[in-house]
């Protein structure tokens, strides 16, 4: 079955990939263009579970496919939250999802996977969420319990107050004490990162939100190893871009070219081909699809590769080319 993705990317249904009937037990507006679901199990068969930063991919009523982290800690194991900023810009999915839903309602989604997991590492975390970012981040830190053992930070930057999820929640005094809120509309400029990420390698970050944030961490970031900052992204198949034009790639063991039109994904047009490319995000943050560049000029969009990986290196979930074709080593 090929279904479309909030980027409009044509998807596979992967013969791997688990399916599961939820039933919307409960939904609320929680904040300006938020809503959160309560799902649970539409058949008598129990959830499947998650770990901390897990998403689900959510069929909404109007046939998209869309992404949606598990907002809840994985010990509710009869249930997964999710939490859906009503987009208007986007391709309606989540429009779809809260203007054609209601309680009672039985949706069809894939199992739980996770791209964006916490690393057995006891060191600091610092958490970095920007606006409907907060999403994944919420179930890690609801994970690390009450009297959490390792230390944590969140910086929470919203538009404002009213636009800011769960606001209530982390000014409580479990989590009060560890959460710094930054509201753009408040008159303050932008929040510095900098003094956060100053010194480096000072435990994990985990980042999820708006592209020129990831940017601006991924760049203030860079004195820091590679394997302890971490990326979140819901916009599978990247940022289109107006100007973005068809281009070609070929598989050099097999000779096979194909045509990747502006909207699609080298991922996507190579899957439904039948090529086989490990992926698990589909953002251009978990580094799964990582492929060798033989020939061409990639336009790199992905948060993953280092400077001097981009010569023969590429993203094929959400890079696309600057030359008129590229060469890949499958
Ligand atoms: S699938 Fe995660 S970076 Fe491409």
């Amino acid at each position: 079955m090929q279904l479309l993705d909030e980027a409009g990317q044509s998807h596979l249904a992967d013969a791997g990939v688990e399916s599961v009937l939820l039933r919307i037990a409960k939904r609320d507006q929680i904040a300006d263009g938020i809503y959160v679901f309560e799902l649970v199990s539409g058949t008598v068969e129990p959830l499947p579970g998650f770990t901390p930063g897990s998403h689900i991919r959510v069929h909404t009523p109007n046939g998209v496919l869309r992404k949606y982290s598990l907002c809840n800690a994985p010990e509710d194991a009869d249930r997964y939250v999710i939490t859906v900023k009503r987009d208007e810009h986007g391709r309606g999915g989540s429009m779809s999802l809260v203007d054609d839903t209601a309680v009672g309602q039985i949706l069809q989604a894939q199992a739980p996977d996770n791209a964006f997991a916490l690393v057995d590492d006891p060191g600091r975390l610092i958490f970095i969420a920007g606006g409907i970012g907060i999403t994944p981040i919420l179930s890690m830190i609801r994970s690390l319990g009450a009297d959490p053992v390792v230390p944590w930070a969140l910086y929470y930057l919203t538009h404002g107050e009213a636009s800011t999820a769960y606001r209530a929640l982390l000014s409580t005094p479990r989590y009060q004490p560890h959460v710094t809120f930054h509201h753009s509309d408040s008159g303050r400029g932008r929040f510095d990162l900098w003094p956060v990420l100053e010194k480096p390698n000072q435990g994990h970050v985990y980042c999820c939100g708006p592209r020129s944030l990831m940017t601006d961490v991924r760049d203030m970031s860079g004195h820091w190893s590679n394997s302890r900052i971490h990326f979140e992204s819901f916009i599978e198949g990247g940022e289109k871009k107006p100007d973005d034009k068809p281009f070609t790639v070929t598989l050099a063991r097999s000779g096979r070219t194909f045509e990747i039109p502006a909207g699609q994904s080298i991922l996507a047009v190579l899957r439904t081909a039948g090529v086989a490319i490990p992926y698990s995000c589909e953002s251009g943050t978990c580094g799964t699809c990582r492929t060798r560049l033989s020939q061409g000029v990639a336009d790199h969009r992905d948060m993953v590769l280092m400077p001097e990986e981009k010569g023969d290196q590429i993203m094929v979930c959400v890079s696309r080319a600057k030359s008129d074709g590229l060469v890949l080593d499958l």
